[in-house]
Parts: structure tokens; C-alpha cells; sequence
């Protein structure tokens, strides 16, 4: 397994690749590898050549006020998992090798980042496009995976490849969980044994939310109220939204049907998760 710092290594790397008529897949992580993030990996790996993943803690998605220093970092476990599954490149850049000095130039997809996480994380979505457009400009990949875990970021990043006519085939993963539910993150590392409780609130929330859709009840807000009284149940947990809406604009809807998203995103202690459920689908929870 190749590690590669520089921009123009990677690019030289890429170009020979493409040359030689192999098709490569990318997944963009920011390490702290969990089985969430081997998945897409995996799912990476049987539909290309070459495998090529990206650890890059990308400083313009954080605001000023957020973890970006805290966020947890394990380059040589990373390394050594990637390796296990077959990874081909690690493309680790310094930060000045991704914004150099006179940097000024951002990607972002308007609309579709306001609601949600957006209005949370205001410049958040801006600095993920923004480093994915750089990454695939420096990977040049045929095919890139994304976790549903993030779907906002995952609807941005193919509103992107639209937009910007990115000729790259885009796949969504299915959100990987521990075996009690909790949604797989690198962010679940900062919680304490009390708080690894209380953050069953959001599994156990959508596990309840299938249920009453499945009963046969459609009205959105009896479902946030019922989804809110659950998570205020559970101690240290402080709700940013809980929201019901459709997956292709993201605007909020009364009425829940087959393929409606149920958003969550809650702070246990100081840890901000998020989670979700598309109405209709699987739920593999315990
Ligand atoms: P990161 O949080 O490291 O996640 C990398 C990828 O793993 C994302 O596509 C995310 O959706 C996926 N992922 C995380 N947890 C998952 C889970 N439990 N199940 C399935 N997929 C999961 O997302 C980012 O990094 C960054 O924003 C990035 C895209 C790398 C840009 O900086």
C-alpha cells in the first residue's frame, strides 16, 4: 500500500493509472477508521482496480467553535486496517499542500445545504464540497463512495457531480451500527460510559419512528413529538433538530410517506450526533 503526500504525486499516480485503462474508486474519510468507514472501503474495492482513500481532517468544515483540533487521529491504526482491506493509495495531505497561502476559491451547493445540519453548521457544508472538489480534482476517480450516515452531505456532493458536470459515478453506503444500534462515528470515541447510553436515544427514536409509520400513522409532527419525548427520556441529550422531510430537497413535509427522511441530530454531553431513517426502508436494529 502506497502513501502519498503531495498533490503531484497523487496526480502522476492517477494519470498512470488512467492510462492504463484502470478504473479507480475513491472514498474520502477523515480517518479514525470504524467499520463504517471499511464498508465503503470494501464496497470500493470490489467495483475497481485501484482503491485509493483520502485521511484528511479538513479544517474548513469545522467553524471556529468545533473539534477540529479534538478530532481524533490515528494515522498508523488507519494504515494498518486500510492495508487489511486491500486499500491501494492513502493520499494523506499536509494542510498546506490542500490550501496553500492566496487560497480563496469554494465550491458550494446552495439550496440544499440551508436546511437540516446547514442550519446548524453554516459554513460546514461549503468546506466538505469544497475539499471533495479538491480531492477529486487531485484523485481524478471514476467512482466515489459515500456513507448515508451523512446523507446531507451525500445529496450536496451529488448536486456537485451535477452541477459541475463531474463525470464520476457516485455510491451511497448503508449506515453501519455497533451491535446496540449507535450509529458508527469517529465522534462516538468522545463519549464517556454514560453518555455511550444516552446516545442509544437516536437508534432507539428511529427504531420507534419505523413503528408508528408501520402502524399505519403518517402525521410528521405526532412523530417528532414522539421521537422528541423518546430522546428527552435518555439523560445528557440536547436536541438540535428533529426533522421530517422529503430526501430531494430536503424541505420539511407533514405528511410521511415511503421515502421520507427522518433526520436527527442531537448533542449528548458535548458530542454532537447524527442519524437517520428513510421511511420504508430496512432498519437493522436490535
Ligand atoms: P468522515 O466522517 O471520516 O466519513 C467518511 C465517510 O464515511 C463519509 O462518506 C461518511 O458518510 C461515511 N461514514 C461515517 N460513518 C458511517 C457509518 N456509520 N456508516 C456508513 N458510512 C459512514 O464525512 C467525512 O469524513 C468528511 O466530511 C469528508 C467527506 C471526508 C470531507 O472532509
Amino acid at each position: 500500500m502506497k502513501i502519498i503526500r503531495t498533490t503531484a504525486e497523487m496526480q502522476a499516480f492517477s494519470n498512470a493509472q488512467r492510462e492504463a485503462q484502470k478504473h479507480i474508486a475513491f472514498v474520502p474519510t477523515m480517518g479514525y477508521f470504524h467499520d463504517g468507514h471499511l464498508e465503503l472501503m470494501r464496497a470500493g474495492k470490489r467495483c475497481a482496480d485501484i482503491l485509493v482513500i483520502s485521511i484528511f481532517v479538513n479544517p474548513t468544515q469545522f467553524s471556529p467553535n468545533e473539534d477540529l483540533q479534538a478530532y481524533p487521529r490515528d494515522f498508523d491504526r488507519d494504515c494498518t486496517l486500510a492495508q487489511e482491506v486491500g486499500v491501494d493509495v492513502v493520499f494523506a495531505p499536509e494542510n498546506d499542500a490542500m490550501y496553500p497561502n492566496g487560497f480563496q476559491t469554494f465550491v458550494a451547493v446552495e439550496k440544499l445545504t440551508q436546511n437540516l445540519c446547514g442550519r446548524y453548521r453554516p459554513q460546514h457544508f461549503r468546506g466538505v464540497t469544497t475539499v471533495c472538489a479538491k480531492l477529486f480534482n487531485i484523485i481524478k476517480p471514476h467512482t466515489v463512495i459515500f456513507g448515508k450516515k451523512d446523507y446531507q452531505q451525500l445529496a450536496a456532493i451529488s448536486r456537485m457531480l451535477t452541477d459541475l458536470n463531474m463525470d464520476i459515478e457516485l455510491v451511497g453506503m448503508p449506515i453501519v451500527r455497533e451491535a446496540n444500534g449507535l450509529a458508527m462515528s469517529s465522534r462516538n470515541t468522545y463519549l464517556n460510559a454514560t453518555e455511550r447510553k444516552s446516545a442509544l436515544a437516536l437508534s432507539h427514536s428511529l427504531r420507534e419512528a419505523r413503528s408508528f409509520f408501520l402502524r399505519g400513522e403518517n402525521n410528521a409532527q405526532e412523530c417528532i413529538m414522539l421521537v422528541r419525548s423518546i430522546i428527552d427520556g435518555y439523560s445528557h441529550t440536547a436536541i438540535d433538530y428533529i426533522q421530517i422531510c422529503e430526501t430531494k430537497n430536503f424541505t420539511d413535509i407533514a405528511t410521511i410517506t415511503q421515502g421520507s427522511l427522518l433526520a436527527l441530530a442531537v448533542k449528548v454531553g458535548k458530542t454532537r450526533l447524527i442519524d437517520n431513517y428513510v421511511f420504508g426502508e430496512e432498519l437493522n436494529l436490535p
